[in-house]
């Protein structure tokens, strides 16, 4: 089982949200996160305050396949449908994932995905 967490630009959001479903792929968790690539460190002062200004909104999905076919198929989607081209395109992680618990059954292991 693998876990794919991408972060992407916030009005990619839909647009990578239908290509997912397209794939078939279903569950998934998506949050609204703040973060910052390799343009950290610049920073301005704003009316005497010191802000980071590269501390951006960005959208986080967060999905759980079965197989690695799968896991590339959903890294290849992403890569496809966020991209522009420009700096805060985002960035995926890709990681081997321990177990998944149905709650509701007490499945465990892909069959609970
Ligand atoms: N090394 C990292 N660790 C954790 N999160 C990261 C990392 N790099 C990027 N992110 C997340 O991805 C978002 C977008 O990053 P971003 O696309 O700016 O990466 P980058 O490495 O600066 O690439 P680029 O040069 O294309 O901007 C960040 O706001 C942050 O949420
Ligand atoms: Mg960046």
């Amino acid at each position: 089982m693998i876990k794919i967490e991408a972060i992407v630009r916030e009005e990619k959001f839909e647009e990578v949200k239908d290509a997912l479903n397209s794939i078939e792929v279903h569950g998934m968790t998506i949050s609204q996160v703040m973060g910052c690539g390799r343009q950290k460190g610049y920073t301005e002062y704003v009316r005497g305050s010191k802000v980071d200004i590269h501390i951006l909104p960005k959208i986080k999905f967060e999905i759980v396949v079965s197989s690695e076919d799968w896991a590339n198929k959903t890294v290849e989607i992403i890569k496809k449908t966020a991209v522009t081209g420009n700096h805060g395109d985002g960035k995926i992680f890709v990681y081997d994932l321990m177990n998944v618990v149905r709650i509701r059954t007490g499945e465990s292991g892909p069959s609970a995905i």
